[in-house]
C-alpha cells in the first residue's frame, strides 16, 4: 500500500464517490480492515447515490457530505455533515465542531467552528424530500448525453454497475480538450475541469509526496476530463443543444471559432459555473 511504500502509519483511507459514481466499497472495506485502517468515505458528491442496495455513507467509520450550493443537495451557504454509526465517534465529532468543548468555554481539546447555520439547515430540510427526484432527472439528462453524444468520438463515462450513480457531474474525456471547450464557450456552453490539479502537483502538497509521481493515469485523466452542464433543471431542449454544439465542435476540434462551426449561442451551464 501506499503507506507503506513512504514509510507513514496511514490511520485511514478516504474513498472519494467522485463525480456521484458510487466507489466500490466491498474491496475498500475489506482491504482497509485487513490493514487495520478506518475509512472516511468522501460523500460531497454523492448524496443519494448506493453501492449495491444500501447508499453511500452508510459502508465507512464516517462519512463526509458537503452542501455547497451546487452540490446534489445544496444550501445557499457552505455547509456540511458528517454520519457515522460509532457512537464513541459521533461524540468526538461533536467536540471537534465546536472549539473543542466538552463543557462550554472549556476546550478539552484543539477543535474549530463547524457548526450548521439553522437557516442552512432549514433550507436543506426542504431541499431534502426532492433529492430523489432530482437525482432521478440527473439520471435521464445522463442518458440523454449517454444517446446524443454515441457518435460524437468523445469519451463518454462509463458507469460500473455496482450500484446507483447521482451525476453530481457528468464528465466527458478529450484528447483536445482545451481547444473543445474554448469552442463550446464561443457557442455560450459553459463547461468546467474537474479537476485541472492534481494533488501530488499541487504546489501545497507536493512536497509532502517527493517520490510520488509519475502518476500517468491521474495525469493524463486532468489533461482530459471536461464536466458538460448538469443540474436537474436542465431542460432537454437545453440538453439537445449542449449535445448538438458538442458534436460540432468535436468535429471540429482544431477549430476554435464557433463562426466556423455556424451554430447560435445557445447559453446553457453558465449559472453553474462556481460548481466545486
Ligand atoms: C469530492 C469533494 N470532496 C470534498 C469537498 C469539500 O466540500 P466543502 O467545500 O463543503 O468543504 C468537495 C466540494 O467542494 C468535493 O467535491
Amino acid at each position: 500500500m501506499a503507506a507503506k511504500m513512504f514509510g507513514w502509519k496511514a490511520m485511514a483511507v478516504v474513498p472519494v464517490h467522485l463525480y456521484g459514481h458510487p466507489a466500490d466499497m466491498h474491496a475498500i472495506m475489506s482491504s482497509a480492515r485487513q490493514h487495520g485502517l478506518r475509512v472516511i468515505e468522501d460523500c460531497a458528491q454523492a448524496h443519494g447515490a448506493s453501492f449495491g442496495n444500501k447508499k453511500v455513507g452508510t459502508f465507512g467509520d464516517l462519512a463526509a457530505f458537503s452542501f455547497y450550493p451546487t452540490k446534489n443537495l445544496g444550501a445557499l451557504g457552505d455547509g456540511g455533515a458528517i454520519a457515522t454509526n460509532d457512537p464513541a465517534l459521533a461524540a468526538q465529532v461533536r467536540v471537534l465542531r465546536e472549539y473543542g468543548w466538552k463543557e462550554r468555554y472549556v476546550s478539552a481539546v484543539p477543535g474549530v467552528n463547524s457548526r450548521l447555520d439553522e437557516m442552512q439547515a432549514a433550507i436543506l430540510r426542504a431541499r431534502l424530500p426532492h433529492l430523489d427526484d432530482d437525482n432521478e432527472r440527473r439520471r435521464v439528462i445522463a442518458a440523454q448525453y449517454d444517446a446524443l453524444l454515441a457518435d460524437s468520438g468523445l469519451t463518454l463515462p462509463q458507469p460500473a454497475s455496482i450500484g446507483t450513480h447521482v451525476y453530481h457531474q457528468y464528465v466527458i474525456r478529450a484528447n483536445r480538450r482545451d481547444g473543445l471547450r474554448a469552442a463550446l464557450k464561443e457557442q455560450g456552453v459553459g463547461t468546467l475541469i474537474h479537476y485541472p490539479v492534481p494533488v501530488h502537483e499541487q504546489p501545497a502538497y507536493a512536497g509532502r509526496l517527493p517520490d510520488a509521481g509519475p502518476l500517468t493515469h491521474t495525469e493524463q485523466a486532468a489533461r482530459e476530463v471536461l464536466s458538460l452542464p448538469m443540474y436537474p433543471q436542465l431542460s432537454d431542449a437545453d440538453v439537445r443543444a449542449v449535445a448538438a454544439a458538442l458534436n460540432c465542435c468535436a468535429a471540429n476540434a482544431d477549430k476554435t471559432s464557433a463562426e466556423a462551426h455556424g451554430l447560435q449561442s445557445v447559453g446553457v451551464g453558465r449559472q453553474r459555473a462556481d460548481s466545486r
